[in-house]
């Protein structure tokens, strides 16, 4: 099989299509995870075949968990091991191009009574880990990294056990948070962290679904170790940030009138939304529900006038994979839009901010990159070539410039697509974008 490394992109069309966006990545994660520790067979379905949760199941079952993919797409039954039930993986656990499997399974792995390494791509092993090392460090975890604080991560048998710590997050981080919850459930006594914001809460809500007890409070969160997972049956709902692409083209396409069925709209997850909307986007939730402690909605948007914002601070962690895409909403909108407060996005798959600027320089779009975010003045998109440097969200959010572009757009290097959003171009021409891979 080829992977597809470009997207050809005829510029102009409109989306007009109800589509089902496929399972929310960060969800999939936790379920394989947690499944995997549960007393009992979970099943899961809603599952995200892309290769960053893929890594995470082949990190699984190297750790002796049977992990049942071969039904429908998207199914998946997992035989729990129970919270002691891990085996030492006989190699390196590559986690590929995947932080989320990186930085949980740091957690996790510092309290199993056996030694592991994490690795991963060019992209993983440049990626901040003392985010995650120092504090397990501080819990009693022995993990050496590089000198730059990266992976490969070397993990020491936790010999004699981790203890609870009280600890402040300094960045606002679901990967961090998640991380400490995961050693937590091991450690004595009670781990209880603090947000500086709200971050994605997927982690809490599924500990919940399998029948583990945690404490809220605002933005704090305690767990005490030593409890047991129970199996459960989970339905994961379609993935927002994957939607965000959809979302964004609907909004600046003339005449676009989308339906996305059965996205998740966690309010942690929900920044995306309130953003578009800041900008005059037209975006409707129907029929909301719940997916496993998951609020679910079809998302109806229709094509709207758009213009510039400041993106208000408290927004930025409720929408920090989004930012990709709603650069080429601001490209589109009238006036100018400023993102501060998103230092973050220098550290994500790429540098979100300098890579996004160029694309969007390229396209003759005025982009000024700051240090923590980007001023970008709506205007004329022209055609040319762009490069993703490898990252998934980059590339989908170029592919959808091309809707409102003035030439045909080329996307280099779209072969990360696949980490968070197998099938893009083909669901994308579908709903009605005019584009070709190669
Ligand atoms: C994620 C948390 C976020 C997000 C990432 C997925 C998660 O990362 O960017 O794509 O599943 O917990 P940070 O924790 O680094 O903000």
């Amino acid at each position: 099989m080829t992977t597809t490394q470009r997207f050809q992109l005829a510029p102009g069309g409109r989306l007009r299509e109800t589509l089902r966006i496929p399972g929310d990545k960060s969800i999939s994660h936790r379920a394989i995870m947690l499944g995997a520790l549960a007393d009992g067979t979970t099943h899961i379905s809603g599952f995200l075949e892309g290769a960053d949760s893929l890594a995470t199941v082949a990190a699984f079952r190297a750790m002796g968990v049977s992990i049942d993919m071969l039904g429908t797409p998207g199914e998946v039954i997992i035989e729990g091991v129970g919270r002691d039930g891990l085996k030492a993986p006989a190699t390196p656990l590559d986690m590929g191009n995947s932080g989320t499997s990186m930085r949980l399974l740091s957690g996790l792995l510092a309290a199993q009574p056996f030694v592991s390494e994490l690795t991963g791509d060019d992209s993983l092993t440049r990626r901040p880990m003392r985010r995650v090392t120092e504090p397990l460090a501080q819990m009693g975890a022995k993990i050496t990294t590089t000198e730059q604080g990266t992976a490969p991560l070397k993990i020491a048998a936790a010999t004699s056990g981790l203890h609870g710590i009280d600890y402040h997050l300094p960045v606002p981080s679901a990967q961090v948070k998640s991380s400490l919850i995961l050693a937590g459930l091991y450690a004595s006594g009670t781990t209880c962290i603090t947000e500086p914001a709200p971050t994605r809460d997927h982690t809490e809500r599924m500990l919940t679904a399998f029948g583990y007890p945690l404490q809220r409070n605002h933005n704090r969160i305690c767990v005490n170790g030593g409890g047991r997972l129970h199996a459960t049956t989970l339905t994961i709902p379609g993935d927002i940030s994957s939607a965000a692409f959809f979302m964004v083209g609907a909004s600046i396409a003339p005449d676009s009138d989308l339906t996305l069925e059965a996205v998740g709209v966690n309010p942690t997850r929900t920044g995306v939304i309130a953003i578009l909307r800041a900008m005059g986007a037209d975006i409707t939730l129907l029929n909301l529900r719940e997916f496993g402690g998951e609020p679910v909605a079809d998302i109806r948007v229709r094509s709207a006038p758009l213009h510039g914002i400041r993106i208000a601070p408290e927004h930025v962690p409720l929408a920090i994979d989004e930012f990709p895409a709603l650069f080429i909403a601001a490209a589109c909108a009238e006036g100018e839009t400023i993102l501060r407060d998103a230092a973050e996005l220098r550290v994500k798959e790429s540098d979100r901010i300098q890579v996004m600027a160029e694309g969007l320089t390229n396209l003759g779009i005025e982009a000024e990159a700051l240090a923590d975010g980007i001023r970008i003045r709506g205007g004329c998109i022209g055609g040319g070539t762009v490069t993703s440097y490898s990252d998934h969200r980059i590339a989908m959010a170029f592919a959808m410039a091309a809707l409102r572009a003035s030439a045909p757009i080329e996307v280099q290097d779209c072969a990360n697509v696949s980490t968070s959003f197998p099938g893009f171009a083909a669901l994308a021409g579908e709903a009605g974008l005019q584009i070709a891979e190669s």
